[in-house]
């Protein structure tokens, strides 16, 4: 029988590769930095069997019936808001995903960015670069502390719980959360708690965001949310960029309404190099790195490999979003 054919849309860790040839899979990847034009996607996966995707991928209702006859479809990301899950479901095209694999990595980006922000980290390395470094100051520039300070996070799930985590070793802040259900260990171990949505916002000097894009989230940190939330407080993304609404946070930030934001996401991606964030002083953003970790990238990968393999394999998807796909 002619080898299953793998489309692969970005240069992915060559793990990937590896484990599906060896598997005696036939692996088309694409090769430039930038993602696969949408209109070469679809004509290049119509000859393949299945896709290995990533977030810059638009699966969306039109792919998804162009390409129908995929097998399986395995997202290299936890999130999967790019992909019309729903569509994929009624097309019988099971879609897998990597959960888990980057929760350690992207926890530390959450945590570094909040300690950046705080310290306004980038704002004066940005200084010394442009020949700014005065005199030791005594009043110039202060930052925050974050010892004892409450930490509220959205989505207290596996990246929300060791950010959590790592803010109750290192600074023993207090921890709530929002959720749509109740994180026992988190409780028990942490003693964080959960709270509405309204008394987050309220209470916490650092809002860390680690909740999924769905229709719900879309824009959720918008003027009026902004506006009860501290003057103090820090606002960290690291989940996905349209959760907040950029030109609000913009004047949030200039009007003072909140003390500062860390970004790993932001709207759209990638974001223009004269957008005023990247001004800011009490701003820090990162270009989408929360996974970017060897160790990370590589279980990534291997999950995304294995999906396919056992797939093919057993008729299994090890780390599946759409059980009823398949
Ligand atoms: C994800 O996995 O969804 C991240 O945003 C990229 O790794």
């Amino acid at each position: 029988m002619a080898p299953k054919k793998i489309l692969l849309t970005r240069i992915f860790p060559s793990l990937a590769i590896r484990l599906l040839e060896d598997a005696g899979f036939e692996v088309t990847s694409w090769d430039k930095e930038h993602p696969m034009p949408y209109d070469q996607m679809i004509s290049v996966a119509k000859s393949c069997d299945a896709l290995f995707c990533t977030l810059t991928d638009k699966i969306d209702r039109n792919f998804l019936n162009a390409c129908s006859h995929l097998d399986i479809i395995t997202q290299f990301a936890v999130g999967y808001d790019n992909i019309d899950i729903e569509e994929a479901t009624k097309l019988k095209i099971p879609i897998g995903y990597a959960p888990n694999a980057m929760n350690e990595a992207t926890a530390d980006i959450a945590f570094g960015l909040m300690i950046a922000t705080a310290r306004k980290m980038f704002f004066m390395n940005q200084k010394i670069k442009n020949g700014k470094w005065g005199y030791f100051d005594p009043v110039g520039h202060l930052g925050l502390e974050l010892k004892g300070k409450t930490l509220g996070i959205l989505g207290l799930g596996r990246i929300g719980m060791v950010m959590a985590q790592r803010c109750k070793g290192a600074y023993d802040m207090e921890i709530i959360y929002h959720n749509r259900s109740a994180n026992p260990k988190a409780e028990k171990e942490m003693r964080a708690k959960r709270v509405d949505f309204d008394t987050l916002i309220s209470q916490s000097d650092v809002i860390s965001v680690h909740c999924a894009l769905t229709p719900e989230t879309q824009g959720m940190f918008n003027t009026s949310v902004f506006e009860k939330m501290k003057p103090t407080a820090l606002f960290i993304n690291t989940a996905r960029g349209a959760i907040h609404n950029e030109e609000d946070l913009i004047d949030a930030l200039n009007n003072g309404t909140i003390w500062g934001a860390g970004l790993d996401v932001t709207n759209p991606e990638p974001m223009k190099p004269d957008n005023p964030l990247l001004e800011m002083e009490n701003v820090c953003v990162l270009p989408h790195i929360g996974s970017a970790t060897i160790t990370a990238r590589n279980e990534m990968a291997r999950m995304g490999a294995t999906n396919i393999i056992s797939f093919y394999k057993h008729g299994k998807v090890p780390y599946i979003v759409n059980p009823e796909g398949l």
